[in-house]
Formats: structure tokens, C-alpha cells, sequence
């Protein structure tokens, strides 16, 4: 076990490297090499990237992959994901092409607040809080003027702070509850400023007016947002649900409409059905500079908001229509941040003409919806494996090193043998013997 180490963040990136080289590896050289084999040779890049986060030894790569002919509200994009699990890029360029000659995507932005709470206690008299809190409640948007001048200029801005009595919960535990718009930015510093604002006003206002001792315990935007919400569907005629794997149309739709819901009742299934939906979400969320494990904590509390863990999606069949949708709860940001500062993210929303946060939304929504349709889709018809273990198939293939001959071997040898990881690793050896 190694000793404590102090200090250990005023070490420059070399002296960190070594001090973890000297405690942990046994073959020194090669492990320096790795960590160096991922610095960027441009040192302006490379400083950038060492700068987002503290102790940075080197970069940690995902691919970038592109999804296109996705048919948004009539216009097209193509779809950058950041991710590591082979066959999610895949599957959403097929849903996106299968719904490309059906009418696309069609999408709703139906709200766009945030929340942020100041969480206190007060040990005195509930009625006196209330009024104290409406006669200090101007002081509050006053102490915050200054964080908000750019914000109330484009529009956005403070737009309601409510005070909420949580003592049933908890012993004299109240909060003020603040509802933010906040544009294009995510926010979270915008709010975090207010908040902590708010809380210097409440409580140093309230040393003359109130009785009871009132103690701030903390201020902090909440992740929760069910009033951020973005709505993606997509719909057809049942017959034209028809293509080259789906031979009967009617049968196709009525099983996918058990499989959703399947979903919607089955806690142990809803959470693999929206694992799908995620795969596709965080990664355009990744993509796009925006904060991945905000998303995930607000989708999966939207996702239990009537006491019970439910899919994301849904999906109907009426009057011979088939409609597929997804309504989700989505905080993003398109300015601010690493938006402005990673240029794999800028490149990114270029690459999606520039969208403002609500077109993100959309966008982001639509990633979602796309890959739970390929995944639901597979699962009632051919199965996951088959997809899956194509794509694995390349994996195993690097894993090995094997040349781009054997490569071009192997895939034609799969595309009539079941891809296993022992099959490969056993056709590599026949092919290498
Ligand atoms: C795998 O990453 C995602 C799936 O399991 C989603 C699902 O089961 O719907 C295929």
C-alpha cells in the first residue's frame, strides 16, 4: 500500500507522472510511454486540455462518430456522438434513414425553466417566515441585479422565487425554491451566483425581523427539471412500416408496442429500455459539451416522478397509425462552458448549424428516441446479438492487432458464421497458423 502523498497537486504534470510510475507500475518505461503516446504534440492543444480538470496526466480518447440523414421537423442533420460501445453510432444512422422515408422526426419543446433552491433551517414561527420572506422577497431580485443585467437583457433572467415550508420532512427545514430561464446558456453558474446571493440577503435581512434562529445549510441549482422538457415522435401508417427486415407490418408494430409496454410496468426492464435511450442521449450530449451526469440524474428522476421507475418512451397504435414517442426532461447549454473552449464541441455545433439550447433539446431528444426505436426494434425481431457481436466482431479483431488482410478474411467468414468471442479468437488462430 503506498504512503499518503501531500502536496501532490502543486507537482507539475512530470513529477506527477513519475511519483505515480514509482508507486504503481513495474515496468516503468513502457507505462511512461502510454501516458506520453496520448499527449497532443501541438502544446497550446495539449495545455487546453490538461487545464479543464486538476492533475491531468494525459488525454483518455472516445471516438467521435457521426450519425446523418436524420430528417428533424423537415431538416436535415447529421448527429455527432461521443462514445466508446460499439453499435449505438450504427443503429441510430439506421433508424435515422428508416425514418427518413417516413416522414422524419417531429419535435416540441414544451417548457424551458430550471430550479434552484436555497435549503435552510428556522426554528421559529411558520406565519412570521412567511411574511418576513414577502417583504424581503424584492431585496432578493435587488441583491441579484448585477448577475442578471446580461441575462434579463436577452430575455432570460430570475422569474419567480417561492418560499416552501418542508418541516413536515424534516425538523424546521425550509427552502426558497427559485425558478430560472436561462436561454441558451445551461445555467449552473448563473443560478449557483443567484442563489448564493439570495441566501447573503435572507438570512442577514432576517437578524432584525425574525425570532427564530435561521441558518443557511446550502445553495444549489437542482438537476430535477420536469419543466425543461423536449418532446420527439415519430409516426406512420402500420403499412408502411414494411421494409427489408420487418415482412409483416402489423405484427411488427403490435410487438413493439408490447415491448414499450413491457417498459412502462417492469421497473428491471425500464431501466435497460432507457440505458438504450441514454446511449444515444449522452452522447450527443458528450459531443455538445454538456454535462452528461446532470442529464442522467434529472432523466431517471423524471423517469420515477410517479413513485414508481418507468420508460422514457411510449408508443400507440391507432386507427392503423403507429406513433413512437419520447418526452424528457433536458438542461443543456449551447454557449459557455466547454462550448466555447473544446473545439471537438465547437466543431460539433457547427457540424449542427449553430443550434440554440431548444434546438439542442430537439436534437438531443431525437438521438434518444432513435436509438430505443433500433434497440426495441432488434429486440422483437432478430434479436440484439446479432447487431452487437458484428460490431464486437471488430473489437475482438483489433484486440488481436490482426492485419487489414485478415480483417477483410474474418469479416467475409462472419457474414455466414454466428459471431462469438471464442469463434473469432478461434478463426484468428486458424487463419494466423
Ligand atoms: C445496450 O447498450 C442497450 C440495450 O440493452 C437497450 C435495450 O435493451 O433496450 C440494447
Amino acid at each position: 500500500m503506498p504512503n499518503p502523498i501531500s502536496g501532490f497537486s502543486k507537482l507539475s504534470k512530470i513529477e506527477k507522472i513519475e511519483w505515480l510510475l514509482d508507486t504503481y507500475f513495474s515496468d516503468k518505461e513502457s507505462a511512461r510511454a502510454l501516458v506520453k503516446q496520448y499527449w497532443n504534440s501541438d502544446e497550446k492543444l495539449q495545455k487546453l486540455h490538461d487545464e479543464f480538470i486538476e492533475n491531468t496526466i494525459t488525454n483518455f480518447y472516445l471516438p467521435l462518430g457521426v450519425a446523418p440523414n436524420f430528417k428533424i421537423n423537415d431538416k436535415l442533420f447529421t448527429i455527432p456522438m461521443a462514445i466508446e460501445e460499439s453499435s449505438v453510432v450504427a443503429a441510430a444512422s439506421k433508424s435515422a434513414k428508416f425514418w427518413l422515408d417516413r416522414g422524419g422526426f417531429k419535435t416540441e419543446v414544451i417548457s424551458t425553466e430550471k430550479i434552484g433552491q436555497v435549503h435552510f433551517m428556522y426554528n421559529g414561527d411558520a406565519e412570521a417566515l412567511q411574511h418576513y420572506f414577502e417583504c424581503v422577497k424584492p431585496k432578493l431580485f435587488e441583491a441579484t441585479s448585477d448577475i442578471t443585467k446580461n441575462m434579463r437583457r436577452r430575455g432570460g433572467g430570475i422569474l419567480d422565487i417561492e418560499l416552501r415550508n418542508k418541516s413536515e420532512g424534516l425538523d424546521n427545514y425550509y427552502q426558497l425554491h427559485a425558478t430560472f430561464e436561462t436561454l441558451d446558456a445551461m445555467g449552473a453558474n448563473f443560478i449557483n451566483s443567484c442563489l448564493e446571493a439570495f441566501a447573503k440577503t435572507f438570512q442577514s435581512e432576517a437578524k432584525d425581523q425574525l425570532d427564530g434562529d435561521l441558518e443557511i445549510v446550502m445553495s444549489i441549482l437542482s438537476n430535477y427539471v420536469p419543466n425543461c422538457l423536449v418532446r420527439a415522435e415519430v409516426s406512420c401508417p402500420i403499412s408502411e412500416l414494411a421494409s427489408k427486415d420487418i415482412s409483416n407490418p402489423q405484427l411488427f408494430a403490435n410487438k413493439f408496442k408490447q415491448a414499450v409496454n413491457i417498459a412502462e410496468i417492469e421497473p428491471y426492464r425500464a431501466v435497460t429500455h432507457n440505458k438504450g435511450i441514454m446511449n444515444g442521449i449522452d452522447a450527443v450530449v458528450l459531443a455538445t459539451g454538456n454535462d452528461f451526469r446532470a442529464v442522467e440524474a434529472g432523466v431517471h428522476a423524471y423517469a420515477s416522478r410517479d413513485g414508481k421507475y418507468s420508460s422514457l418512451t411510449h408508443c400507440s397504435i391507432e386507427d392503423d397509425t403507429f406513433k413512437f414517442w419520447i418526452e424528457i426532461p433536458l438542461a443543456l447549454g449551447t454557449v459557455g462552458g466547454l462550448t466555447s473552449l473544446h473545439p471537438l464541441v465547437k466543431f460539433s455545433l457547427e457540424m449542427l448549424e449553430k443550434p440554440s439550447a431548444r434546438d439542442l433539446m430537439q436534437i438531443v431528444a431525437v438521438a434518444g428516441l432513435a436509438q430505443n426505436f433500433a434497440a426495441v426494434k432488434s429486440l422483437t425481431t432478430t434479436g440484439i446479438q446479432e447487431g452487437h457481436m458484428k460490431m464486437h466482431l471488430m473489437n475482438i479483431l483489433n484486440q488481436f492487432e490482426a492485419t487489414t488482410d485478415e480483417k477483410t478474411a474474418l469479416i467475409e467468414h462472419f457474414k455466414i458464421n454466428v459471431v462469438t468471442h471464442s469463434a473469432v479468437v478461434e478463426a484468428i488462430e486458424k487463419l494466423r497458423r
